[in-house]
C-alpha cells in the first residue's frame, strides 16, 4: 500500500464550543467508537470509526482503543532556557529571577548549549502531549534561533520570540534598544510564517525594559500587526512596587503596555493577577489575552488568578504552565493546580471547560482556531492520545467512573505525562517514533 493515510481508531472527543456545563453536550462531539483520518500533516475527517471508513480511503489502521483521542494540548506561555531553572527553592519572583533565573539564561549566548537544551525542551512538550506552545527565549538571537530550528526539524505549531531586556539585569543578559530591535527584526523575517512557526515580539515585563526599549517593541508591534507579542503582568506585589517607581507618570501597570502601543488582541500577557478597574477596562477594549499560570503563582506564592472576574469582563483568559516558574510541563497538572485555585476563591472548574480551555480555548486565544485545538477536518493533525488509566491510581479510580465528565476529572487532577499515551504532531507519531 503506498497511501500516506493514517486511520486513528479510539474515543473521540472534539469541541465546538466552550461548554456551558456539565449538561452542555452542544459544546463537543464525542464518539465512543471513533476515528481520525490524516493525510499529509492534516485531520480529513474525524467521527465514528464506521462512518469514516466507510470513505474508503486506503488507510493504515492504528488502533488505540480503549484510549482517549483529542487535539493537541496548548501551552501560551512556557520560558525555553529555564528547563534547568524548574524547581529552584526558596524565592519569590524578584529574588527568583536574581538568584537563579538570569544566572540561568546566561548560559543560552552559547548556540551549542541552546541547541541541545532545545532538543531537550521539545521532547518535554512531546512526552507532556502539548503540541504547540508560545515560549519565551533568552535573550540571545541563538537561543531563538535554536528554538525555532527545533520547532521546524519536528513541524510543530510553535511561536517565541527572543526577550527584550536592557535593564536591570546582569552584564551578559542585557541588550539595547536597537539591537534588540534589529534582532528582532532578523529573526521575524527568518522565521515568522516559516512552516508553522510564529514571531512573539517579547519585551519580558516592564521592569527589564527602558522606556526607550518599549517604544522599539511597539514599533515592532505597529510594524507586524500579525505577529503575536508577550509580556507579564502584575505577577506579584513587590514587581508591581518596583514597577511604578521605574514608570511614575503611569497611570497602572497595564497603562505602561498600553502607552507603548503593545496591546492588541494578540498581547498575551503572563500572570494579569493584581489588576485594578481600569486596567480591567483597558484589557476589555483592547481585547488582549490574561493568562493563568496557575503552578506558578502556587510555587512562586504570587496570588490568585480571578478567572470568573476577568471572565465576567468578557475576557477571553489563556492557561499555561509558566516553567520554569511553573512546575510541571504537563496541562494535565496545570488544569490540577488550576481547579485548586478556583476553589480558593469559590469559583469552579469543570472538566468539560479545562478540557476545552488547553485544546480549542487556547487556540481561540492566540487566533489559532484554524489550525489548532480541534479535530476538524482541514486543521492540523496535531493530536494526544489519553490513557485515563496510566497509573495504579488512576485505574482504581476509573472501576468507579461512569461518565465522561468524571473520566476527564480523573485526567485532569490525577494525570500527567504517564497518562500520554501517544502524540501525533503534523500527523507523525512522536512516541512510538522515539
Ligand atoms: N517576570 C519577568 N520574567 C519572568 C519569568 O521568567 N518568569 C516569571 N514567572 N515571571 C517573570
Ligand atoms: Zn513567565
Amino acid at each position: 500500500m503506498t497511501s500516506n493515510h493514517l486511520l486513528l481508531r479510539g474515543r473521540v472527543l472534539s469541541f465546538n464550543a466552550e461548554p456551558e456545563g456539565p449538561e452542555d453536550t452542544a459544546a463537543y462531539t464525542y464518539v465512543e467508537d471513533g476515528a481520525i483520518l490524516v493525510a499529509d500533516g492534516r485531520i480529513l475527517a474525524s467521527g465514528a470509526f464506521d462512518t469514516v471508513a466507510a470513505q474508503g480511503v486506503a488507510a493504515e489502521v492504528i488502533d488505540h482503543r480503549p484510549h482517549l483521542m483529542m487535539a493537541g494540548f496548548i501551552d501560551t506561555h512556557i520560558h525555553f532556557p529555564q528547563v534547568q531553572v524548574i524547581a529552584s527553592w526558596g524565592a519569590q519572583l524578584l529574588d527568583w529571577l536574581n538568584t537563579y533565573t538570569f544566572p540561568e539564561e546566561m548560559r543560552y549566548a552559547d548556540a551549542g548549549h541552546s541547541g541541545r537544551m532545545a532538543e531537550r525542551f521539545f521532547d518535554q512538550l512531546i512526552a507532556h502531549g502539548t503540541t504547540t506552545a508560545a515560549a519565551y527565549c533568552s535573550v540571545h538571537k541563538t537561543s531563538a534561533e535554536a528554538y525555532f530550528t527545533e520547532a521546524a526539524r519536528r513541524d510543530m505549531r510553535m511561536i517565541g520570540g527572543k526577550v527584550l531586556m536592557d535593564r536591570n539585569a546582569p552584564e551578559g543578559l542585557r541588550d539595547t534598544a536597537k539591537s534588540g530591535y534589529d534582532d528582532s527584526k532578523a529573526l521575524i523575517s527568518e522565521w515568522h510564517g516559516k512552516g508553522r512557526a510564529l514571531y512573539a515580539i517579547t519585551p519580558r515585563f516592564a521592569i527589564t525594559s527602558s522606556p526607550e526599549q518599549l517604544e522599539m517593541a511597539g514599533t515592532l508591534v505597529a510594524e507586524h500587526p500579525d505577529c503575536h507579542m508577550q509580556t507579564h503582568l502584575s505577577e506579584n506585589h513587590d514587581e508591581i512596587a518596583y514597577t511604578a517607581a521605574l514608570y511614575p507618570e503611569a497611570p497602572d501597570y497595564l497603562g505602561i503596555y498600553e502607552q507603548y502601543g503593545l496591546l492588541s488582541p494578540r498581547a498575551l500577557l503572563g500572570h494579569s493577577i493584581h489588576l485594578g478597574a481600569r486596567e480591567l477596562e483597558v484589557l476589555r477594549q483592547s481585547d488582549a489575552k490574561p493568562v493563568f499560570c496557575p503552578t506558578s503563582n502556587l510555587f512562586l506564592g504570587s496570588g490568585l488568578f480571578d478567572d470568573a472576574g476577568l471572565r465576567g469582563q468578557g475576557l477571553t483568559n489563556a492557561i499555561a504552565t509558566d516553567v520554569g516558574g511553573g512546575t510541571s510541563y504537563s496541562m494535565l497538572q496545570t488544569l490540577n493546580e488550576g481547579y485548586k485555585i478556583l476553589q480558593l476563591q469559590g469559583q469552579k472548574l469543570h472538566p468539560l471547560r479545562a478540557f476545552h480551555w488547553i485544546t480549542r480555548g487556547n487556540a481561540l486565544a492566540l487566533g489559532l482556531e484554524h489550525d489548532i485545538g480541534t479535530l476538524e477536518a482541514g486543521t492540523g493533525a496535531d493530536i494526544v492520545v489519553l490513557n485515563s488509566a496510566a497509573t495504579d491510581a488512576m485505574a482504581l479510580r476509573m472501576e468507579r467512573a461512569e461518565t465522561l465528565s468524571e473520566e476527564l476529572f480523573v485526567l485532569q487532577i490525577m494525570g500527567d505525562d504517564r497518562a500520554i499515551a501517544e502524540v501525533y504532531v503534523a500527523g507523525r507519531a512522536q512516541k512510538s517514533r522515539s
